[in-house]
């Protein structure tokens, strides 16, 4: 029996001695009884080791631990293992250990000895250390990206939200994550086409999304266009979640249109100063031919009787030779070469003068003029005559527009902060059509019938706005209508201290 006992107690303690773990074991009075061979390779000779107490040996300390830096009382009271995480200074070296306290129970099942094993998890916790370090890395460089990034699982529900999305959605991530789905950043089907785009293979390959418009809704429910790369995350070949890229366009689309608006710009200009180098030339040329037909055209018409019938051919010349010389003179306006006489007027005068020029014609009997002008003087430097002829050209083309019926409105404005005065000429015409838009400010570029318009009305308001100094532009153009604005350059700023 007896020999019995002792094998039983000797393949026990092989088990303690073969695990791989330094292991000990301690009385209840934390002194140690014993310890195994991995213990031995780790920390020297049973000698100096067994009988002393666990904090002696360990800590080279007289007193032991506190119950808050070792479990060995509640493992104990508890009959439970428990473990700590302990960090040890060895040769100016740090390691981790994590150490395992077990009851060993008697027959009565009290606690009768204590297992203590010391795995090392220093490796580990380097390995934590450094994955930490990534993580707080990777979380930088998507909090500081300017592009707006979202993951989100494959039903939708946002995982990660960098401080650019949350901006550009007008969300905070944690709101985000209880109310809505990311199917809520487009309009309806939006997302359902992604996602399909994201599946074929046509558009950067499976499971890519190459940058791609959007139009994205915001928490306000404002649109904003915008752009996405997408890309399906797989575990193995599992759909596991999604990732975009957003990019707000609005600026870049604002620069677009401001450049495209100033070639625009350019182009009409230089356009006009070369149409208006020719017309010059040819507005000179003929001037002088007409001068001495109107001078031998009336002397000839001095020298007979008054019934004579030759007088009114002669009278139809005169009139002709009027007319011609009346385009010849708004070319010179077109061209720049006549010199105006230019004055500080106020603008709201030359409005209410103009409309009351046309107020008796027949073209405006059933047309319902609305003034809307704020009570303020707005002074600008221009010559009066031409400031008349400016409005007057706008409104009988609005009234031509309107084919007599319908409503024109001229409204003033003005924004002394930027020293500019407005003027805005409505109509509820037919509209001007995207073919003729470009070329409304061109000599001689006319939609009327023959004898009706000569094609010069815009373009000698072009020239006169330019000589000024401002600016005119269609603001409007569709099948209800068309609105022109007129900028112009504000005297002073509008203050009159020096009239
Ligand atoms: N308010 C408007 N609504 C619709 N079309 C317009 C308007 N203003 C101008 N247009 C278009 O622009 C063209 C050019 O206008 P412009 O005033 O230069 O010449 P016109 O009116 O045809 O002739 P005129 O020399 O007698 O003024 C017009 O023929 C017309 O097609
Ligand atoms: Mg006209």
């Amino acid at each position: 029996m007896a020999k019995e006992n002792s094998k039983e107690n000797d393949w026990r303690y092989r088990i303690f001695d073969s695990l791989s773990y330094p292991t000990l074991i301690l009385d209840l009075d934390k002194n140690i009884l014993d310890v195994n061979s991995s213990f031995l390779e780790k920390f020297g000779s049973k000698k100096g080791i067994l009988g002393k107490k666990c904090h002696e040996h360990f800590f080279q300390s007289s007193v032991p631990c506190s119950s808050m830096q070792c479990p060995f009382q509640k493992v104990i009271s508890e009959k439970k293992g428990r473990s700590i995480l302990m960090r040890v200074i060895q040769d100016d070296q740090e390691r981790w250990e994590d150490r395992v306290f077990s009851p060993i129970l008697d027959d009565k099942g009290e606690v009768a000895y204590l297992r203590e094993s010391i795995r090392d998890v220093t490796q580990i916790k380097t390995l934590e250390k450094e994955l930490k370090g990534v993580q707080n890395l990777f979380e930088k460089v998507v909090q500081s990206s300017a592009s707006g990034i979202v993951a989100a699982d494959m039903k939708g529900n946002a995982l990660l939200m960098n401080r650019a999305a949350e901006e550009l959605f007008g969300y905070s991530f944690r709101e985000f994550i209880h109310k809505k789905t990311v199917r809520d950043f487009y309009p309806p089907g939006v997302a359902k086409e992604i996602m399909r785009k994201l599946r074929s293979d046509e558009y950067g390959g499976k499971g890519k999304l190459t940058n791609i418009k959007v139009e994205i809704i915001n928490s306000r429910n404002e649109k904003i266009s915008g752009e996405i790369a997408a890309a399906i995350i797989y575990q193995g070949d599992k759909e596991v979640a999604t990732m975009g890229i957003y990019t707000d366009l609005t600026e870049k689309i604002a620069v677009e249109k401001k450049l495209e608006e100033t070639q625009r710009r350019l182009m009409q200009s230089e356009k006009m100063a070369s149409i208006g180098q020719l017309a010059a030339g040819v507005a000179h040329e003929i001037n002088n031919p007409l001068t001495g037909i109107l001078f031998y055209a009336t002397m000839a018409m001095e020298s007979r009787d008054k019934d004579d019938p030759i007088r009114e051919d002669l009278n139809c010349i005169i009139e002709d030779v009027h007319r011609c010389k009346g385009i010849v003179k708004d070319l010179l306006v077109y061209s720049r070469q006549s010199s105006p006489a230019k004055d500080l007027i106020d603008l709201n005068s030359v409005v209410v003068k103009s409309l009351s020029l046309i107020h008796d014609q027949k073209l405006f009997g059933n047309i319902k003029i609305n003034k809307i002008m704020p009570d303020e003087e707005m002074m600008i430097h221009a010559d009066r005559q031409q400031l008349n002829q400016v409005i007057i050209n706008l409104v009988m083309n609005a009234g031509d527009a309107m084919e007599g019926n319908g409503t024109l409105t001229l409204q003033t404005y003005c924004n002394r902060e930027a020293g500019k005065a407005f003027l805005e000429v409505s109509d509820s015409g037919c509209g001007i059509s995207k073919e003729h838009l470009p070329h409304i400010f061109d000599p001689f570029f006319t939609t009327k019938e023959l004898g009706k318009g000569t094609g010069l009305g815009l373009s000698t308001v072009y020239g006169i706005i330019q000589e000024i100094g401002g600016d005119i532009s269609v603001k409007k153009t569709d099948s209800t209508g068309t609105t022109f604005l007129i900028e112009f350059p504000l005297h002073n700023k509008g203050i009159m201290n020096d009239v």
